[in-house]
């Protein structure tokens, strides 16, 4: 019998604050495919593989956060929930508060979050408000609806997301069979490589449930790699940024919530956070859909974007395992793609409704 996956709450229950009792609000998030990249892997002579989080429900990986933050919401008795975001949280929270029957209200940055993203929202019928500000202080007002006013929290500062964000490491462990040598991820809120380096090293140790204790899955822990966009990189520059800029909207950020826990999580592996260009992004954006046939949002091209410019500094081992998570599906922010690298759009060639002039623009010849 086929086994259809459960969602990460149930599939990974006895690893999550939830008991037999709790009302899981599920979408079917999780198990995602881990692809491994052809291309990336012949480039750095290391076996490249790519954690496809634009196979979640809503398109990106937040979906494995927020049905943790929504079980907690309906478990708290919240009649509402709200959250700040860059595009994808927004998403989201919309669709798992529908889930959920809760009512959505959501901050956005005005005129910086995708179409693919502000259509989620506003289809699942969440309350949007573009704030004349950018995320963070999208994030501060929202936190201040969180303790002032009757409304639940559902950013990432809530651990509830964590919780849930950390069950990607352990799919990556169980599909390999032990953690990677390194894993490479975009850095902008810091949630997910915080989420991801306490997956790891819950997997890499003896874990108590109520039930008892559970063995190490893995051996090791990865080295943490995290990439940000040079305009909004708070953690290259050892400080908030107070006007972060870049084309990849969705980690245009200048204060990370996670500060702490993301510095925790490079110096513990022994791993950094180091930043791409804009242009960087976008090559990386293009190998991804042109090489790898995986098509993702700019923003989860900057990890790769990362691997391909160390491996250009001679940064990157040869023989190991390496995994990239790309954070959001290409159809959120389809735009880039018909972007040609001068910066023009692409054209697409119209023919007449003829096969032999359709024939001779495909350079072919008759049998
Ligand atoms: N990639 C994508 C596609 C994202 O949407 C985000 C964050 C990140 C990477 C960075 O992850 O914040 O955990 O370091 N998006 C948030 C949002 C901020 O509101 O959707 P992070």
């Amino acid at each position: 019998m086929a086994h259809q996956w459960r969602g990460v709450i149930r599939e990974y229950a006895d690893r999550l604050p939830v008991t037999e009792a709790t009302k899981v609000i599920t979408l079917g998030e999780g198990g995602t495919p881990l692809v491994h990249a052809q291309k990336l892997s012949e480039l750095t002579g290391s076996e490249v593989y790519l954690k496809v989080e634009g196979m979640n429900p809503t398109g990106s990986f937040k979906d494995r956060g927020m049905t943790m933050a929504m079980t907690a919401a309906v478990e708290a008795g919240a009649k509402a929930v709200v959250c700040a975001s860059t595009g994808n949280t927004s998403a989201s929270a919309a669709a798992y508060a529908t889930a959920a029957g809760l009512k959505c209200a959501v901050l956005v940055p005005e005129g910086k979050i995708s179409m693919g993203k502000l259509s989620q929202a506003i289809a699942h019928g969440a309350t949007l408000l573009q704030v004349d500000g950018n995320f963070d202080n999208c994030l501060d007002i929202a936190r201040k609806l969180g303790e002032a006013y009757p409304v639940f929290l559902v950013n990432s500062v809530n651990p509830a997301r964590i919780q849930g964000q950390k069950t990607g490491a352990f799919e990556v462990v169980d599909s390999l069979g032990d953690a990677p040598d390194i894993h490479v991820l975009p850095v902008g809120n810091a949630g997910n490589i915080s989420a991801y380096w306490k997956g790891y090293k819950e997997y890499s140790a003896p874990f108590e449930t109520a039930n008892g204790t559970l063995p190490a899955v893995s051996t090791k822990t990865p080295i943490m790699w995290g990439f940000q966009a040079a305009g909004a990189a708070p953690f290259v520059a050892g400080h908030p940024i107070t006007e972060p800029d870049t084309i990849a909207t969705a980690i245009r950020i200048g204060n990370p919530a996670s500060w702490d826990t993301a510095v925790a999580a490079r110096d513990e592996s022994g791993g950094l956070i180091e930043a791409v260009t804009d242009d960087e992004i976008l090559a990386a954006h293009r190998w991804l859909s042109a090489k790898e046939g995986v098509f993702v949002e700019p923003g989860s091209a900057a990890g790769v974007a990362g691997l391909i410019k160390k491996h250009a500094a001679g940064d990157v081992p040869s023989g190991k395992t390496i995994v990239i998570t790309v954070t959001g599906h290409g159809l959120k922010d389809p735009q880039w793609a018909l972007r040609t690298e001068d910066g023009s759009d692409v054209q697409p060639v119209k023919v007449p409704n003829d096969v032999v002039t359709v024939a001779a623009e495909l350079g072919l010849e008759e049998n």
